[in-house]
């Protein structure tokens, strides 16, 4: 199997950290983002303990930022030249989050939308030169099964005038199927990145712990117990990321290694390409 060049967002704890240490292991080279300098060391010592031989990089970003995702880029590419040349053949949107109250970014967006969607649209358009020069390079994001049943509420896009933790995070996990629609129908033909939008099912993290309280909070502490293991959860993320066989396969969405439909309503063509005219207005590109 030939080493890839891999670049994982949200690489301190859970799915993230889980990949990264698999992949580590595999022999891939990763490029590893995280928002805290400790969280970043002691991710690394522990990829380390694991595989003593891993090449891995942790680089710093609040990708809640769009300043600092744009800087995070020119960081990566930096990486990467140092390494292997200018080419990137995996990029794993992985970083996610929940906000229990309606808050906003330094760029004036609702966080959910803001990190778990329009980070990774960022991010990815950012380093599409090194994707395309990666024959067989593939863009992961890591959506959910919560997709299903939603719709994007165009109406009120950052849930402004009445915030719903859950629903603002389930359609942030739709826009993540509809991104990587879009992206494959774009940039996804011939030799071209292709996309992918990969359901980990329920696992045992601590991400409703974070940016929550009260109800949330005690919910997910409940909920997760029923999750599966992080090295579990990771698994359709490692499988994606580095098998060969996948670049043979056209579906875009994953679950337990293996493609499975996403709603009817997340492979919408017109609510993909809405989502990605709105999301190049609101980062600032196109
Ligand atoms: N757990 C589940 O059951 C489940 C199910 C479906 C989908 N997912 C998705 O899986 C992904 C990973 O979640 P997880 O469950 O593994 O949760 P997690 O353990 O909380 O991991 C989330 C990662 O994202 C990072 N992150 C959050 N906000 C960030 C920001 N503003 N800037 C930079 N990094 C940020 C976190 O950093 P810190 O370590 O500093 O907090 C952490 O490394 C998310 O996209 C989530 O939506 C999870």
């Amino acid at each position: 199997m030939e080493a890839k060049t891999i670049v994982i967002t949200g690489a301190t704890s859970g799915i993230g950290l889980a990949a990264a240490s698999a992949l580590a292991g595999m022999g891939h080279t990763l490029v590893c983002v995280g928002r805290d300098r400790d969280r970043c060391r002691h991710a690394r010592e522990s990829i380390l303990r694991q595989a003593p031989q891993a090449d891995v990089t942790y680089l710093l970003a609040d990708l809640s930022s769009q300043k600092q995702v744009r800087g995070l880029a020119g960081e990566i590419k930096q990486a990467i030249t140092g390494h292997r040349g200018e080419s990137l053949d995996v990029l794993v949107n992985n970083a996610g989050g929940v906000s229990n109250w309606y808050t906003t970014t330094e760029d004036g967006y609702e966080l959910q939308f803001a990190v778990n969607h329009l980070a990774p649209f960022l991010l990815t358009l950012e380093l599409l030169p090194l994707l395309q020069a990666a024959p067989g390079a593939r863009v992961l994001t890591v959506s959910s099964g919560s997709h299903r049943n939603m719709q994007m509420h165009w109406q009120d896009i950052m849930y402004s005038r009445k915030y719903n933790t859950l629903l603002a995070y389930k359609q942030s996990k739709l826009a993540n199927v509809l991104f990587s629609y879009e992206f494959n129908r774009r940039y996804g033909q011939d030799s071209g990145p292709r996309a992918y939008a990969i359901d980990p099912g329920l696992v045992n993290t601590s991400i409703g712990l974070k940016g929550t309280s009260g109800l949330v909070h005690w919910i997910w502490e409940q909920r997760r117990r029923g999750g599966a293991s992080p090295e579990k959860g990771a698994e359709t993320v490692v499988h994606v990321a580095s098998d060969q066989g996948v670049s043979n396969v056209q579906e875009v969405y994953w679950k337990d290694c293996r493609p499975l439909p996403p709603s009817k309503y997340a492979r919408r063509e017109a609510e993909a390409a809405r989502l990605w005219a709105l999301s190049e207005r609101l980062c600032g590109v196109g």
